[in-house]
C-alpha cells in the first residue's frame, strides 16, 4: 500500500535539528524558576516549524510546538495533520552541560499518532519509528526488552518542574516503593523523549511520569509501540496524548505492577492550559 506520509516522516528525519548545540546558550525561566528555556529552544523550533510550514504549507498541516505554546499559541489536537515538536528536550540538561539532549518530532493524523521522530543530539542517535513498521536506532532495528520479572528491571521517572512540596512528595513516596520492590535500579536522563527511546531499545524496561507534556512524548510514543512495547494512562487505562500522564513499558505485566504504586496528583492538560 502506497504509504501516505512518507514524504512529511522523511522530511522530518532531515529537518536541521543538528544545528542545536552549536550556538550560545542564553538561559532564561518560564513558568517558574526551575522551568528554563534557552533562545536555542527558541531558535531550533523556529526553524524546524519555518522549515516544515515552507514544505508543507501552513493551511493544511497544523503545528504544537512547546515554545509558540509558552507564547500563548493554542495547544489543541485536531484531526488535521499535526506536527508536535520539542525542540530541545532536556533544556535543564542543555543548560548544565549534563550529556543527555534531544529534539523530538511526532506527526498526527486524525489525532491517531503516526511516525515519531528523536535525536539523541550528543549520543548522535536517531530514532525513528513509522506506524506499522518498526522502530529504528541509526537505522538498526531496535525492541524492547523482555524482562517480565519487575524485580530484574530498570525503571525510569522523573520529577519535573513542579516543585510544589505535595507534588514532590508524591513523586518520591511513588519512587520509593518502586525501588523497595525492590527493582534493580531507578534512573532518570533528564529527556522525557530519551527515556521513552530507552524503553524502546531495551535498556530499561520503563518509563513513567506525571506532568509531562504533548511534545516530550509524541514522537517517544510511537517509537516505543514500534518497538514492541505499550503506552497507558498512569490509572491503566488508555493512554491519552494531551492528559500528561503516561506509563511506557515493555510489556503490561510490567506497567501495571508500576502503576499499582503511582500516587496520582492533578495536573492540567494540555488542551486546557
Ligand atoms: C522536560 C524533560 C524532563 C521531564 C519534564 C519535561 P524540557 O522537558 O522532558 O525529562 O521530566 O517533565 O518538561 O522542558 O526539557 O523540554
Amino acid at each position: 500500500m502506497e504509504d501516505p506520509w512518507k514524504r512529511e516522516f522523511e522530511f522530518a528525519v532531515e529537518v536541521e535539528i543538528r544545528k542545536a548545540g552549536e550556538s550560545e546558550i542564553r538561559v532564561m525561566t518560564k513558568s517558574c524558576t526551575v522551568d528554563l528555556v534557552t533562545k536555542t529552544d527558541e531558535r531550533v523550533e523556529k526553524i524546524i516549524i519555518g522549515s516544515l510550514k515552507e514544505e508543507f504549507g501552513e493551511g493544511t498541516h497544523c503545528f504544537i510546538g512547546e515554545e509558540s505554546v509558552a507564547k500563548g499559541e493554542a495547544c489543541v489536537l485536531t484531526d488535521k495533520p499535526t506536527w508536535i515538536i520539542d525542540p530541545v528536550d532536556g533544556t535543564t540538561n542543555f543548560v548544565h552541560g549534563f550529556p543527555f539532549v534531544a529534539v523530538s518530532i511526532g506527526f498526527a493524523v486524525n489525532k491517531e499518532l503516526e511516525f515519531g521522530v528523536v535525536y539523541s543530539c550528543l549520543e548522535d542517535k536517531m530514532y525513528k519509528a513509522q506506524k506499522g513498521k518498526g522502530a529504528f536506532c541509526n537505522d538498526e532495528p531496535i525492541q524492547v526488552s523482555d524482562v517480565q520479572d519487575i524485580k530484574k528491571s530498570i525503571i525510569i521517572s522523573e520529577h519535573g518542574v513542579d516543585r510544589s512540596p505535595e507534588k514532590v512528595t508524591k513523586i518520591f513516596s511513588t519512587m520509593q516503593k518502586i525501588l523497595c520492590i525492590p527493582v534493580h535500579g531507578l534512573r532518570g536522563s533528564g529527556t522525557a523523549a530519551t527515556n521513552m527511546c530507552l524503553v524502546a531499545c531495551g535498556a530499561v524496561e520503563a518509563f513513567f511520569e506525571i506532568g509531562i507534556h504533548c511534545w516530550d512524548i509524541a514522537a517517544g510514543a510511537v517509537i516505543v509501540k514500534e518497538a514492541g512495547g505499550l503506552l497507558l494512562d498512569v490509572n491503566g487505562g488508555p493512554f491519552d496524548l494531551m492528559s500528561r500522564r503516561m506509563v511506557s513499558a515493555n510489556s503490561d505485566t510490567i506497567a501495571q505492577r508500576i502503576i499499582k504504586e503511582i500516587e496520582i496528583f492533578p495536573v492540567v492538560r494540555d488542551d486546557a492550559l
